[in-house]
Parts: structure tokens; sequence; C-alpha cells
């Protein structure tokens, strides 16, 4: 039996829309090969993860000398170098001095779920506020605050205390597709929604400064400070969830630094280190100290492989100015993707930060009717050319550009031809 008959036998993808039907076998930068030998250029780094590009020698070798010491002891029950070195090495990346105390865990959904409940122990409340069209995981806790039904169907009953705010997505804004006026009115949104929709007992205001999942939305500038004001006036927390957003992608360190903000607790995982599972929230000492003992750990949490593999990946950030180099590839491909729109009706808006970038795909341009079909075909097509890329949004169809950030030019234009191609060929077929 090869993989794909293996997984139809034994793994459980009946939550999957489909899996891809190729084995990968191996990896190095923006290539995967498959079983039998054929290339493909990976435009979408395994959902966000592997920024610094794929097996890094450093990064593997960095990992590899760990797992020759210890592989694994608890790092919460004893102490161990690569875990503090990393914790010491994260808020050397915060946007202030003062985000400096770090909870590791394994997954994205575990480190949100962590600072959910370190915000409620800070502030003694027990309510959030999120975002429509939000995603922060798979656990009860984090489909709680996603605000995404698709995501959520059969999964409840959920938390209750979570209350939804619009989405700050001008596209899409019942409010006018001016950014400037979708900013302030989806802020004021969050204040309404605190006295309209909680009991006021809000613990924090939870947010994905660039969403995802949600469909590469990307909110207005001045969207975060306003909101960050309405938080301060009622002492409210910020968890900011960098989850997929984290480590260059946008063409900042962190994405929330676009907006001038400082987050309470900033939650990294994906891109952290490189494709080693480890995740983290990252928090002033005075709300680090809400915990008591007993209160929290993590089996798996600041594994000291997964950890040695973030500090040579944080290491080879700075060497190689890879959130530089996400800023300037991510204009020139941007730049082209709008090239493409005035050629392709189909293509109803072209939009990203860096290189998280999104083609959201409509039947008509007027009312915007999601074509999520033919973006799933577009994405077929682009894999018989021989490059991945993902398909998401909340409507499924959006076109989601997220390669690693070591692309190179001659890649990103490759990739361009062929969706071209791959639009002109979908939009006659189904003509
Ligand atoms: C913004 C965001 N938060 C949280 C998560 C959950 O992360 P994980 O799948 O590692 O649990 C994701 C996953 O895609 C995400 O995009």
């Amino acid at each position: 039996m090869n993989a794909i008959e293996k997984y139809r036998r034994y793994v459980n993808t009946n939550s999957l829309k489909k899996v891809v039907p190729i084995v990968i076998e191996r990896a190095e930068g923006t290539t995967v090969w498959d079983e039998n030998g054929r290339p493909y250029l990976d435009f979408f780094s395994g959902i966000s993860v592997v920024n610094a590009g794929h097996n890094r020698r450093e990064i593997i070798e960095a990992a590899a000398a760990q797992m020759q010491r210890l592989v694994h002891c608890n790092s919460y029950l004893y102490h161990n170098q690569p875990t503090a070195d990393l914790a010491e090495a994260l808020a050397s990346i915060m946007p202030s001095p003062e985000l400096r105390v770090s909870f590791f865990g394994s997954s994205g959904a575990e480190a949100m779920e962590g600072a959910m409940r370190l915000a409620k122990q800070f502030t003694g409340r027990t309510e959030f506020v999120a975002l429509e069209m939000s995603f922060h995981g798979r656990t009860v806790g984090t489909l709680s605050v996603s605000g995404n039904c698709r995501r959520k169907k059969k999964g409840g009953p959920y938390l209750p205390g979570v209350a939804f705010a619009a989405v700050p997505y001008p596209y899409r804004s019942p409010f006018g597709s001016d950014p400037a006026t979708c900013a302030c009115v989806c802020a004021r949104d969050v204040e309404r929604t605190i006295d309209l929709h909680t009991s006021g007992d809000v613990a924090a205001f939870i947010a994905e400064p660039v969403m995802g999942e949600g469909g590469i939305i990307v909110p207005p500038p001045g969207y975060f400070r306003a909101v960050k004001e309405v938080l301060e006036r009622r002492g409210i927390l910020f968890v900011c969830d960098e989850v997929q957003t984290g480590f260059g992608r946008t063409g900042e360190m962190l994405a929330i630094e676009h907006y001038g903000v400082v987050p309470d607790i900033i939650v990294t995982a994906k891109g952290i280190a490189n494709g080693f599972p480890l995740s983290a929230f990252t928090t002033r000492e005075e709300i680090a100290e809400a915990f008591r003992p007993g209160d929290h750990l993590s089996t798996f949490g600041g594994n000291p492989v997964s950890c040695a593999a973030a500090l040579a990946n944080i290491d080879l950030f700075r060497r190689e100015r890879l959130v530089e180099r996400a800023k300037d590839q991510g204009k020139r491909l941007l730049d082209q993707l709008r090239n493409l729109a005035e050629k392709h009706e189909i293509i109803g808006e072209v939009r990203g930060l860096g290189l998280m970038i999104g083609v959201e795909l409509v039947t008509d341009r007027i009312q915007k009717t999601p074509a999520g079909e033919i973006a799933e075909r577009v994405q077929d097509c682009l894999l018989e050319e021989g490059i991945l890329i993902g398909v998401g949004g909340t409507y499924g169809n959006v076109l989601r550009l997220q390669p690693p950030l070591v692309i190179a030019d001659q890649d990103a234009d490759r990739m361009v031809i062929a969706l071209d191609r791959a639009l002109q060929r979908v939009v006659t077929s189904v003509k």
C-alpha cells in the first residue's frame, strides 16, 4: 500500500474537503518534491509555517545537535538552556521591551487558550470580544472566539460570554469600502459590541492583525489604534493572535507593528520554529504574575529541540534580513497581481501585506458573488503546473499566496504567469 492508500484506510481525513493527491517526500528552500521526484514550487509554506524556507541547514543542524543532547524532560518541571535562550530571544523581537515573559506550548490553539486564561485571571473578568470572520484554532475555547460558522458547525455548544464585533474588511464592509471610514466605524463597533452584547465583564479583545483563514483581510490603517483607545478606557486587554502573521510574514517581524500599537499579550506559533512544533504567548511581567502555582503547564511546550530550532530560525532572520525581503518581494508581487486584476474580471480584489497575499475571486464585480468553485479549480490548474497555493476565506473564494520569505524573483514571476494562464483556462471553461 502506498501512502495515499494508507491515508484512505488509516488516517481520518473525513474533516477535510480534500487532501491533495501527492506524496511529499522532501523539500528545500521554496521547492518540495513528490515521491516520483517531481518538483513543486511551494506558495503556501505548509500553511504559512516554513517562512525561512524548507529544511534550512542551520535550523536542522541546531535541532539535530540538541537532539543528541536532550529531546525532552519537560521544560516546566526543570530548566533547560534552549528554552531559556529562546524566551530571551522572543523578548528581543517584541514591539515593546515590556513584553518580556513567555509561556510555551506546541500549537497555536494551545497558546491562544493559555492567553485567554491568563487574560481572565489578570483582569478577574470572564468575557471576550472577538471579530467576525476571525479564526483562532480548533479547540472548543478557540472556536468559541472564532467568528466563522463554517468552522464551528456541529461542534457546539461553545463558551458563553463571547461577542463579535464588525470585521474591518473594506471590500465587503456594510459601511462602505472607504478604508478610513471602515477603520473608524469598525473600531466604534468594538465599543458598541462591549456596550450592547456583553455584560461589561470583558477580559480581552482578541484579534489577528491580518486575518488569515478569513481570507487575508487587512484591517485599514488606524483601526487598531482606535480600538486600543477604547480598550484602555475600559481596562480590557488586547490579545493579539500573531500565529499566522508573525515571523516576518507581513514584512514586519510581527504584523501589529504596521499599526503602531502594543498589545498586552502576543501569541506566536507556526513560523516560530520553521516547522518544528512550538508556540508561545508573551506578555508583561505584571500580567504573567496572574498565573499562580498549579494554574498552567504543557507537557511538550517549550520542547528543547523546537526551541533550539527557533533560536537558529531567529538568527537566520537577522542574518538574511528575511523581514525586509518579505516586504520587498511582497510589494513586487502585489504590483504584478494588481496588473493581473486589470485583465481578469474574475478578480474582485488583490490585497495583502508583505508575503501574506490574497486574491479574492468573484463571479461579478458589482454583487461580489464569491467564486469558490472557480478558486478551487484555479488551485488544481496551478497544481498541474507544479505550483502549490492555498484556497480559503470565509466564502472559500480567496487564493492564498504565502510562499517562504526567501522566494526568488523568477519563482514569483513564474507563479504570476501560471496564475494568469490558470485564470484564463478556468474562466473560459465555465463560459
Ligand atoms: C490566526 C490563527 N490562530 C490560531 C491558529 C491555530 O493554530 P494551530 O493549528 O497551530 O493550533 C491558526 C491556524 O491556522 C491561525 O491561523
